[in-house]
């Protein structure tokens, strides 16, 4: 007797398997034809994937799109500058209003796992407080990670330093910088050893804001890479961003990026945000500003793709739906082939549960049921549908359902009017 069986779905792998959930757990991957449950999802010819994750996040800023106005350049500093005018009003209470808004938006999108930075430059750490109250008002159905962001700068800031410690003393998971924003190239580096420093100490995981810039001689990634040897924290930290790789000399790559697989570096590229904040500055050409995000696969790196923001004042689009941005990073890297596309699905489910160490992840026996059955037939097709999460599962209880997307349209200009459907295997 199960709680639930999703029965009949098609697997990322292509297996099609019944999966049974006891309580909050998967416990059989089989034929569960006659198995009892106390509901039953039938997935037949539906793709049933593990939930999405997303690495890299804002939600203290998300959802508050012109106000208290419009990023008029569409830069980063801009949008920095701008944030720092809004935290100056805003209250602890709008905060967690708007990211519970936006965490309703996630779990219909089969998003259940977040990590949001949370900036660390406000002596009352209004969003630091109001974020960790969303973190256990949603824990039941979304695993929110927090990490401590100096958004201004750990020493360019004249109180950053003590109140990122203040935070992490308060509960906030993971170690974040920023070291491109620092007044130096000197301070950026020194900011860099210390926070891996803090992190060592703590036991805690690193992701730092890492060269969010077209200056192709900003290189804390080098630095980052080797503090995380030094220190031994090999595969618990993440390079956020990356953007001068874009831009930088071939040669300096090619020595770059094996450091950066040494340290096991894990790299987030968000693509809808480099590509309308990168290359401002460009006549023609623009560059692009993603990273480089086949080469680093190409020598094992692991590269997941984040959303960063949502109808905040960096982007003024966005919907929680991690396959808008799987799909535009494969545009932008040029990831058209059928393996490369079918790893941009991985690249917003597993390679970022990796990055987030999210334990007992995937659809095992044992892992935690949480899972998105989607209305496509295998994970290319629900990246080019973007297809409607038919069924979210949040820790074996079904949290959204969303109507079958009815892709079908009447060609009434044609003799004979016929409806059909984009979807391959229900055309
Ligand atoms: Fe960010």
């Amino acid at each position: 007797m199960f709680d639930l069986i999703v029965k009949g779905g098609t697997l990322v792998t292509g297996e099609v398997m019944d999966i049974g959930i006891q309580g909050d757990k998967i416990s059989a991957l089989d034929d569960l034809s006659g198995a009892e449950a106390g509901q039953i999802i039938d997935a037949t010819g539906d793709l049933v994937s593990p939930h999405f994750v997303d690495p890299h996040f804002h939600m203290d800023a998300t959802l508050s799109y012109g106000q208290p106005r419009i990023n008029a350049s569409g830069t980063l500093l801009e949008g920095i500058g701008l944030w720092g005018e809004l935290k100056q009003v805003m209250t602890q209470d709008e905060v967690v209003e708007r990211a519970l808004t936006y965490c309703d938006w996630a779990a219909s999108m089969g998003l259940l796992a977040i990590r949001s930075h949370v900036d660390t430059c406000d002596d009352r750490l209004l969003g630091v407080e109001a974020l960790l109250d969303v973190r256990a008002q949603v824990k039941d159905y979304i695993d929110l990670q927090l990490v401590a962001f100096p958004q201004d700068g750990f020493y360019r800031d004249p109180t950053a330093r003590d109140n990122t410690l203040r935070a992490l003393d308060m509960g906030v998971d993971v170690v974040g910088g920023i070291p491109h924003f620092e007044r130096t190239i000197a301070d950026g580096t020194a900011s860099v050893r210390e926070l891996c420093e803090i992190a060592a100490r703590r036991g805690l995981q690193v992701d730092m804001h890492c060269d969010e810039t077209d200056d192709p001689m900003s290189r804390h990634i080098e630095t980052l890479a080797y503090e995380t040897q030094r220190l031994g924290l090999q595969g618990h930290v993440a390079g956020s961003h990356l953007t001068s790789m874009h831009s930088m000399d071939n040669y300096y790559v090619s020595k770059l990026l094996p450091l950066i697989a040494e340290a096991e570096i894990s790299a987030i590229p968000n693509p809808l945000i480099n590509i309308v904040i990168q290359g401002r500055h460009d006549s023609f050409p623009k560059r692009r500003g993603l990273t480089r995000v086949k080469e680093m696969q190409a020598i094992g790196i692991n590269v997941g793709w984040g959303q960063d923001c949502v109808l905040d004042p960096w982007y003024s689009l966005g919907t929680a739906d991690m396959l808008d941005v799987a799909f535009m990073g494969l545009h932008v890297a040029q990831m058209t082939s059928p393996q490369e596309m079918r790893r941009c699905f991985d690249m917003v489910t597993q390679n970022n549960a990796e990055i987030m160490g999210l334990t007992d992840y995937g659809l095992h026996i044992g892992a935690t049921a949480s899972l998105v059955v989607l209305d496509a037939s295998d994970p290319v097709e629900a990246l080019r549908l973007r297809a409607n999460r038919l069924f979210v599962v949040a820790k074996g209880k079904v949290i959204s359902q969303t109507p079958r997307a009815d892709a079908t349209f009447d060609l009434t200009g044609r003799a004979s009017s016929v409806r059909r459907r984009q979807k391959s295997n229900r055309a």
